[in-house]
């Protein structure tokens, strides 16, 4: 199987020693603490899960800056996005500041339990214009409008960094027991599927005709044995689809659409960054972690909005050593119904263009749904449109 990114072997943060976890627990009780944000308590569960390999724990500014500017750590191992513990000026307390550990609270869990405890190594503060470069190299823009900039903009100025040892996987497992798994549990499930090429497919949406095309095709043209169709199950921004929905209509679409034992559906704890082509780097590291040969790359990938060019997230793979990575990128055009192929095609390999091509905006489609109409059927799947029309008629609104 591929090798971890940077590492012979993963190197999850999670202390799995039941004995070890219970003193290590009682300790985080007794620690001074600071509460996480939500994205650097996402950040402690990826670390926990082995997907972060080989980090071991959240950057200083000098590592952030290095791979802000660079996409390397000074230590010159490939990373493509900061991993910060970043804090508000009120939280160092005196005894914070003294302490040499502390307990990282979770702010996702009723009553904020320690979620990690952090060897401390350095308390940095850092300047504005090191956030903003930071931020605007991360993201391509500062605009506060940007659906994952505020992550990053509102949490403070603070820097706590240093190694972590993870006590727990958040809300993941209790939320979402059948799909969140770690980078360790799904390359067990690879080896004993006996699949030796898998490719493993991104995303943050129920799956639509053009995802399901997608895998497929890719599924062919890297002739994988296998698809691991690897979702989100952390914080999107409003409007996107809860992970509930999703998860269901993805199983849905796979029970019906997919040849038995041909795809393995499974889930991250990581809140959506929308930094589109870094992203993109950072989901290809993980999926490597998790033993994938190959990870799609579509159209506007990890991507919200007008931000990032249709296929800046592909070109970005270009811009990178050789050697940045071992994992294959499958490169997926615009997928969608052909008129004149009669069938879902991805735009490249098809001879038609222009009006050939059936479109619907997200926008029209979710009105669709919201009316209890049945979308057109060269869009969605009617069982995956069932859900997401109970969906939008229920809880959505
Ligand atoms: S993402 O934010 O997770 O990238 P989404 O779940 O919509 O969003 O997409 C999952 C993957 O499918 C991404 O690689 C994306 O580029 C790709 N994709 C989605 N729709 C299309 C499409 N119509 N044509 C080509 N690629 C697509």
């Amino acid at each position: 199987m591929i090798k971890p990114h940077g590492a012979e072997t993963l190197t999850p943060l999670y202390v799995a020693d039941d004995a070890q976890r219970a003193e290590l627990r009682k300790e985080a009780e007794q620690l001074p603490s600071v509460l996480l944000t939500s994205g650097a308590a996402a950040s402690a569960v990826m670390l926990a899960a082995g997907y972060f390999t080989p980090l071991t724990g959240y950057m200083n500014i000098a590592e952030a800056i290095s791979v802000a500017s660079d996409m390397k750590l000074p230590n010159r191992l490939f990373w493509p996005v900061p991993i910060l513990n970043m804090v508000h000026s009120e939280q160092i307390t005196d005894v914070v500041k003294n302490a040499e550990r502390i307990a990282l609270r979770d702010p996702n869990v009723d009553g904020n339990p320690p979620l990690a405890v952090m060897k401390v190594s350095a308390i940095e503060t850092l300047t504005s214009e090191q956030k903003h470069h930071i931020i605007e190299k991360t993201f391509g823009t500062t605009d506060p409008e940007h659906p994952g900039v505020p992550a990053y903009a509102d949490a403070g100025d603070n820097i706590i960094s240093g190694q972590i040892q993870v006590l727990n996987y958040s809300y993941f497992p209790e939320d979402f027991p059948d799909t969140f798994r770690t980078a360790l549990e799904i390359r067990e499930d690879i080896t004993s599927r006996g699949w030796k090429n898998v490719v493993a497919f991104q995303t943050r949406n129920p799956m639509h005709r053009a995802h399901e095309a997608l895998c497929k095709i890719a599924q062919e043209q890297v002739n994988a044995d296998g698809i691991l169709i690897h979702m989100l199950l952390g914080k999107l921004k409003p409007g996107d689809i809860p992970a509930a929905v999703r998860d269901a209509s993805i199983r849905t679409m796979v029970k019906h659409y997919f040849p038995k034992n041909s795809v393995s559906i499974t889930g991250y704890g990581f809140d959506m960054l929308y930094a589109g082509p870094r992203e993109a780097l950072l989901h290809a590291v993980f999926r490597q972690n998790c033993g994938a040969s190959h990870f799609i790359v579509g159209r506007d990938h990890a991507g919200a909005g007008k931000y990032y060019g249709d296929f800046d997230a592909q070109d970005i793979f270009d811009t990178i050593p050789d050697d940045a990575l071992e994992i294959g990128i499958f490169r997926g055009d615009f997928t969608t119904w052909c008129r004149k192929c009669n069938q879902i095609v991805m735009m490249k390999d098809c001879p038609h263009d222009g009006d050939d091509y059936f479109a619907i905006s997200g926008t029209k489609l979710r009105e669709i749904l919201a009316a209890g109409e049945n979308p057109p059927p060269e869009i969605s799947r009617p069982e995956v449109a069932e859900i997401l029309m109970e969906y939008y008629q229920n809880e959505a609104r």
